[in-house]
């Protein structure tokens, strides 16, 4: 009995690199990467993250430097974290004019005219007990919430950011900041919502980088349950009806399939933040030398692609584009 020799043969296909880069499916590019700072006040400070080697919270003349290589690189842009000064029971410092990531967008954006500044619309890192919004009751407020995010995005794009992205995961919040962006002539700055964002464990790292960890409680009264898929094409939907003009979710490996599940459903572009606790464990394994730092980091943001992001945010996002540069 003879082994029947297989007609259809893959494998031609994987025969050299030429071909493979002629049948790849999908593509990584810089531009599809975004890439996050963590603003603090003061001149020339550059503190490093413990739990994320290779970030550091940054003063803002140090923003303007790494933001530098961002633009030489070809980026698709960067998103700013501020740690105030100051912090207080409604966040103030979040939508002063002189608020720190104020201060970091009028200097971002007077360096480079092109570079496209997202600014996180919340107010955990501003409040002083750590929460998206105020505290009545023993509860978030919402509703009130809604009118300083408004306000907090009309100061954003009064510094000059190109798009607002509101990661409060409050009802309603897509639609306040529209209406607030457009009734000061705003109308040109995007929303980029964090539509789908769960309470996760994966952010531990970045409460040390961001100095918001909750002073009671957690925020699973308004962040998602990791278990609900159904409920996050519920928030998609919403933030499309309230005007959103891209969607997110948030965080990205242990969510793909919701991802893949989003890109059925809308046309809008979508965004996947791979989060602090992912980055951190890259890092970990990297430093262990038990990982390839690069080839793991260019595949999984390679994953995050075909699964359906059009852009990516990612602590990797500048050392990726270089790897990328050097293939
Ligand atoms: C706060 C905010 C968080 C992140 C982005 N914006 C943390 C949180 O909700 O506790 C997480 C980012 C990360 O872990 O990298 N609204
Ligand atoms: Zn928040």
């Amino acid at each position: 009995m003879s082994t029947p020799i297989p007609i259809r043969r893959p494998r031609r296909l994987r025969i050299n690199g030429a071909i493979r880069d002629l049948v790849r499916e999908t593509h990584l590019d810089s531009r599809d990467l975004i890439q996050p700072m963590f603003i603090v006040p003061g001149q020339n400070i550059r503190k490093p993250v413990a739990s994320m080697p290779g970030v550091y919270q940054v003063s803002v003349d140090q923003a303007v430097l790494d933001a530098r290589r961002v633009v030489e690189l070809n980026l698709g842009g960067i998103i700013l974290f501020g740690i105030p000064a100051h912090k207080d029971e409604t966040g103030s410092e979040a939508w002063s004019d002189s608020g720190i990531i104020q201060q970091a967008i009028r200097a971002l954006r007077g360096a480079f005219g092109d570079l496209i500044i997202l600014a996180d619309t919340c107010l955990c890192e501003y409040t002083n007990h750590g929460h998206c919004g105020p505290v009545r009751h023993g509860g978030i407020a919402n509703d009130e919430t809604l009118e300083l995010l408004g306000q907090t995005a009309i100061a954003q794009a009064q510094a000059g950011a190109d798009i607002v992205a509101p990661s409060g995961m409050m009802d309603g919040m897509v639609a306040a900041i529209r209406d607030a962006l457009d009734g000061e002539g705003f109308s040109r700055v995007s929303i980029l919502s964090y539509a789908v964002k769960y309470a996760s464990a994966y952010y531990g790292p970045f409460r040390d980088a961001a100095e918001n960890t909750p002073s009671f409680g957690d925020r699973r009264t308004y962040q998602m349950d990791p278990a609900n898929r159904r409920e996050a094409m519920i928030e998609a939907q919403l933030d499309m009806d309230e005007g959103a003009d891209m969607l997110m979710v948030k965080p990205g490996l242990a969510y793909m399939d919701i991802l893949a599940s989003l890109r059925q459903v809308t046309d809008l572009p979508l965004a996947i933040y791979s989060v602090s606790g992912e980055y951190a464990m890259i890092k970990a394994a990297a430093e262990r030398g038990w990982i390839d730092e690069s080839r793991v980091v260019l595949e999984t943001l390679t994953g995050f692609k075909r699964a359906g992001a059009d852009m990516i945010l990612t602590y990797h996002a500048t050392q990726a584009a270089a790897w990328l540069r050097a293939q």
